[in-house]
């Protein structure tokens, strides 16, 4: 059965996506993609044998070996110029690794220039994440979500190419908290939580510790009541 955190992701996608997912392990959101009418076909990969090995079991129990392809390595480098990749889902992995896997291939010359769309759900650091992608590499972020699935937070963020490569200026807070999530009031409920507990366990003498924890408190107070 799919968890709720993989079917979150199923809505970023448009028939006409030429997706890979890499990382797949199970590809039970691929199979779910798939057998919804969501993707004609696509490609996945993973970089260990016996994770894919998983995924290719479940695509034959689902009669779905023609329209997902099956590859073993690493990131993007399955990929070779016939196969006219143009979205790419990765989740379930920390940013320095999705960060690895896109390296070269985000930026305008890079070996996967048609790269238009990356739907992506890491475990963490978010700000890095916007940061390289965004700001660095020009991609526009058109949609954040934030949830809680078997009672742990998740964030998808979704990346787009500016059609005009025009580059978006995001400012720090925007990379810090996300465009869309700093005006969505659960998120900024569950961030002030976490930041107040980590506050709690900070011994009073962490003076700078103490007010970069303030100063974010600050912040989030202020998105609140711009919403309000
Ligand atoms: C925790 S699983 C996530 C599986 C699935 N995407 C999900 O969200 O449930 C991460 C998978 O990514 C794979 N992986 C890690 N680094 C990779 C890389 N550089 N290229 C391809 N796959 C990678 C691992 O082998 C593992 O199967």
């Amino acid at each position: 059965m799919i968890s709720n955190r993989l079917k979150s992701l199923a809505k970023y996608f448009d028939k006409d996506d030429k997706v890979i997912d890499i990382g797949c392990d199970h590809a039970l959101l691929d199979i779910y993609l798939i057998e919804e009418g969501i993707l004609k076909n696509m490609i996945v990969s993973d970089i260990h044998e016996k994770a894919l090995q998983q995924g290719i079991d479940n695509i034959k129990l689902h009669k779905l070996e023609k329209r997902i392809e099956t590859r073993l390595g690493n990131g993007l480098e399955v990929l070779n110029e016939n196969d006219d990749i143009d979205t790419v889902l990765i989740s379930g992995m920390g940013t320095s690794t999705i960060i690895d896997i896109l390296d070269g291939s985000i930026f305008p010359l890079g070996p996967t220039k048609k790269l238009k769309k990356l739907v992506i759900q890491s475990n963490n650091d978010h700000d890095i994440l916007r940061h390289e992608i965004a700001k660095e590499a020009g991609f526009e972020i058109t949609n954040e979500e934030f949830f809680i699935d078997n009672k742990k937070a998740y964030i998808n963020i979704v990346f787009e190419k500016n059609k005009k490569f025009k580059l978006i200026n995001y400012n720090k807070k925007d990379i810090k908290y996300g465009p869309f999530l700093k005006s969505n009031i659960d998120y900024l409920n569950y961030r002030e939580e976490y930041v107040k507990k980590i506050l709690d366990k900070v011994p009073k003498n962490k003076i700078i510790i103490r007010y970069i924890l303030n100063k974010e408190l600050k912040d989030i107070n202020r998105f609140k009541k711009n919403i309000k």
